[in-house]
């Protein structure tokens, strides 16, 4: 693998122990990948932020990390955390956990992160443009940043991110490179347009094909679509990049003639939400994976103003960016009526299962990390089917 002569000298330890360390990742990330070269990132984004995560071995590693000087020389932001920073007693967070992860955040602060801690960055704090070379972790953000903007980054795990953005670079490899951004497979989908449709059409797909690049026909999402199936399809396969005909950017530079094609309709969605729900019934209900958009937030208020919860004993949350939940004062008014609206966390990270042990979502992620992270039964379903549930 060919370094620069000051890359070489990051490597010899000449910037210090924390570059060294972060270089010696990256090359051995690409000599794994088979890369050429190392090549220039304009951003990154942090995932190993919530200490239920990454435990007291993650919190160590980060203040090795702080103690040996490491610090960020590209604009980084920072994945959902285990709390809301100022709301964690309404999480029913025990004091013990909140203490570790104040301390991770301020970790990551120290390193020079911002610390949205939202997964959700390319909405407002980190938007990376077409043809950029990035380093995101978080499987859900990095294939809507790769798919809907035409960045370019791998499926980075946190270290790897957190390498990246202390020296500005990464291993010049895997989705970076031409050659493997082409689609692998045509999906001709039949969906009715929602949201929740959209979440399920990922989740089918993720099942249908694992890995691989798939180009969409006969969708057209918006933003919060695209959000949520990129979500869906990163959770159920590992699918970190995809095409949609006349919407992404890069779905018209391919001849896609000769692909295997797969048809996703009524059948294919409902057996993806059949293996998802998996309660009868349900003690919280969490809204917000990926967070809520500022147009979500719209579109729940509307939803919800005017009703009544009639069902007490169903906790409600949502979960946004602390950002979109400053900036809706009036939403999240009529929304706490029902729940608290909670920044910097989600259902997944925060450590819910020392209280719930049954959980409603709309997020297909969330409905395949809840059992297996959170040790929950699930019901997935669009929101006005779950808060049918509490009005
Ligand atoms: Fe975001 Fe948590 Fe879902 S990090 S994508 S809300 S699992």
């Amino acid at each position: 693998m060919y370094l620069t002569r000051d890359e070489e000298d990051i490597l010899a330890g000449e910037e210090g122990e924390s570059c060294q360390k972060a270089m010696e990742l990256v090359v051995a990330l690409g000599k794994i990948y088979g890369a050429e070269d190392l090549i220039g990132i304009t951003s990154a984004h942090l995932s190993g932020a919530s200490y239920k995560t990454i435990g007291d071995g993650g919190l160590k590693y980060l203040e090795d990390m702080v103690k040996g000087g490491a610090a960020v020389s590209v604009p980084s932001t920072l994945n959902p955390v285990g709390m809301d920073r100022g709301r964690w007693k309404e999480m029913h967070i025990p004091s013990a956990f909140a203490e570790k992860q104040l301390k991770i955040i301020e970790l990551y602060k120290k390193m020079g992160v911002a610390a949205t801690c939202s997964c959700t960055p390319y909405l407002d704090d980190n938007v990376p443009s077409l043809g950029d070379h990035v380093a995101w972790a978080e499987s859900s953000a990095l294939s809507f940043v790769n798919s809907y903007i035409g960045a370019r980054t791998n499926r980075e795990g946190g270290p790897g991110a957190l390498a990246a953005a202390i020296i500005g670079k990464t291993a010049n490899y895997g989705l970076h490179l031409d050659h493997n951004r082409i689609p692998t497979v045509v999906i001709d989908a039949d969906i009715d347009g929602s949201v929740f449709s959209y979440s399920m059409l990922g989740q089918a797909v993720g099942t249908a094909i694992g890995s691989g690049i798939p180009y969409f026909r006969g969708i057209s999402p918006a933003v919060d679509d695209a959000k949520t199936m990129s979500a869906a399809m990163a959770a159920s396969g590992s699918v970190a990049l995809y095409h949609v005909e006349g919407v992404t950017p890069e779905a018209g530079n391919f001849d896609i003639s000769g692909l295997e094609r797969i048809s996703i309709g009524k059948k294919e969605l409902r057996d993806a939400y059949d293996k998802l729900n998996t309660a009868e019934d349900v003690q919280l209900i969490a809204l917000g994976c990926p967070h809520l958009s500022r147009k979500e937030m719209k579109d729940i208020a509307a939803f919800l103003k005017g009703k009544k919860k009639k069902n007490k004993n169903v906790e409600i949350w949502f979960c946004t960016s602390s950002k979109i939940r400053e900036e809706c004062a009036e939403e999240v008014r009529i929304m706490e009526e029902f729940g608290p609206v909670l920044a910097d966390t989600c259902m997944v990270v925060a450590p819910i299962e020392g209280t719930f042990q049954r959980t409603g979502t709309n997020s297909a992620k969330a409905g395949n990390y809840l059992p297996t992270l959170c040790s929950q039964k699930v019901i997935c379903r669009d929101i006005s089917k779950l808060m049918d549930v509490v009005l």
